[in-house]
């Protein structure tokens, strides 16, 4: 069935093709990058990389600044996996497909699951240029990557009570202080997409508690926490959210406020990967 094609023995069957490839070995993390925040992967130190086409069961990314490779290398001294590229459910993908590429890091190795997105900012303490440290996240895309047949290793039931870890989120605080940078803290509304919100869809998600938005990160989180993984996130605030801002929202905005953000995106990630 359609669910189980982008299940753990698929995870199982790319993993085993990724791994001689790439010469993996035990990486501490893997870590998701979003929209705009590729540039980490030119930070890695003897990196290997395979393209998404040739990895069973991933598909070719549709959207601009998504380069669509798996990564292994160095950073911060420690052994990771990045995803550049996902695989996101206003493209048609189920949030089984969304979520693959986590199995497959699993798979490979990785206990820990780094996620990273550009988000719009509701928040109005967060203006564009923050990062966010996400604390926990709303799924208001009314899917969810574990329906179907239980999966060999899932928890059928996950809990969901701390979805990103307080280890973790402990770390990161401490490796922002460390390297001067300053991180928010907030809860990401995940949305379908691919529209971005009216204002009253804005103060709507205000009221339900969200200090960010965007379209993505939480089937990933939700597959790792099914399979055992700690996840960590941050959330770019590119834009501000509709209403927040009269200005319209546009994706070259979104990248290039990304692109902005990157550096301290970076040191943070590096700082925070060294701790593992
Ligand atoms: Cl304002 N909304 C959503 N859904 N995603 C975004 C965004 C806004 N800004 C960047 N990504």
């Amino acid at each position: 069935s359609g669910e189980h094609s982008h299940g753990t023995q698929a995870a199982q069957q790319a993993a085993e093709a990724i791994r001689a490839r790439l010469g993996v070995q035990s990486p501490v993390a893997a870590i998701v990058l979003g929209s705009g925040l590729g540039g980490l992967a030119d930070r890695a130190q003897g990196a290997t990389r395979v393209p998404y086409a040739e990895i069973p069961g991933f598909h070719a990314p549709g959207v601009e600044g998504h380069r669509g490779e798996l990564i292994r290398g160095m950073l911060g001294g420690r052994e990771v996996l990045l995803l550049a590229g996902r695989f996101h459910m206003y493209e048609g993908h189920s949030a089984q497909v969304a979520a693959f590429p986590v199995r497959v890091v699993h798979a490979l190795g990785a206990k820990v699951l780094f996620v990273s997105n550009a988000a719009g900012g509701i928040n109005r303490a967060f203006p564009p240029g923050t990062l966010m440290m996400i604390s926990d996240h709303l799924n208001l895309q009314f899917r969810n990557p574990l329906v179907g047949a239980l999966e060999p290793g899932d928890i059928r039931f996950p809990d969901m009570s701390a979805p990103y870890a307080p280890r973790l989120q402990r770390l990161l605080e401490a490796a922002a202080v460390e390297g001067g940078l300053s991180l928010a803290r907030g809860v990401y509304a995940g949305l379908l997409g691919p529209t971005y919100e009216t204002p009253a869809e804005v103060r709507m998600l205000a009221t339900l508690g969200a200090d960010a938005v965007g379209m993505s990160t939480v089937p990933e989180t939700i597959v790792a926490r099914a399979i055992g993984m700690e996840v960590a996130g941050v959330s770019c605030i590119t834009n501000p959210a509709a209403g927040i801002s009269d200005a319209p929202l546009n994706h070259a905005e979104v990248m290039e406020e990304g692109r902005k953000a990157g550096d301290a995106f970076c040191g943070l990630v590096e700082r925070f990967v060294a701790k593992l």
